[in-house]
């Protein structure tokens, strides 16, 4: 194989990724996938120091931001998922008991995070705010469709705001 120093960046499920990849492996072309999206948001942090950092600077504060992350691709993330598979009233309560409980964690880690500012990242937005950012969006057509309130002012307010 020759080694080429590519790099693939994209969802490896992806159908288009996957003729990418077929191109690839075709020409005998030895590519590296970066398939985890806050991985590329990393690699964009680290690449390009011009503009703010995403990352916090200091080390206890990066790996709680990637905790926090990780928390809200597997846990928060998934639970989102199985309320739309949830059949029944006693299946979906379940499932929303635990975003609420998800909620409730990452309202904490809000407050600790922000320091009372308003992002995750303190004044500007950082790798939490983009984390958990991009699915609020979604977050709001699940709450709108199931007629109820994830992101509540009263239960989670630093959060919510
Ligand atoms: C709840 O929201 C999900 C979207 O995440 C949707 O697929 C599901 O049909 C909704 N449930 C009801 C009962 O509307
Ligand atoms: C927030 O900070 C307090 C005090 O340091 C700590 O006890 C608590 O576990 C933290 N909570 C979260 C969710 O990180």
């Amino acid at each position: 194989m020759a080694t080429s120093g590519v790099k693939l960046l994209g969802a490896r499920q992806s159908p288009f990724m996957t003729r990418v990849m077929m191109a690839l492996e075709m020409k005998s072309i030895d590519y590296e996938v970066i398939c985890e999206f806050l991985i590329i948001v990393q690699y964009i942090d680290d690449a390009w120091t011009n503009g703010p950092s995403i990352l916090p600077p200091h080390p206890h504060d990066r790996a709680t931001a990637r905790f926090w992350a990780a928390f809200v691709d597997d846990k928060l993330v998934p639970l989102l998922g199985q309320l739309r598979e949830a059949e029944g009233e006693d299946a979906k309560e379940l499932v929303f008991k635990k975003l609420f409980e998800a909620f409730m964690w990452l309202e904490e880690a809000f407050i600790n995070c922000s320091k009372g500012k308003a992002f995750f990242g303190g004044d500007s937005i950082g790798y939490l705010d983009i984390a958990l950012g991009s699915f609020v969006g979604y977050i709001r057509v699940t709450e709108m469709m199931n007629e109820t309130k994830l992101l509540d002012e009263t239960k989670t307010p630093s959060l919510a705001g």
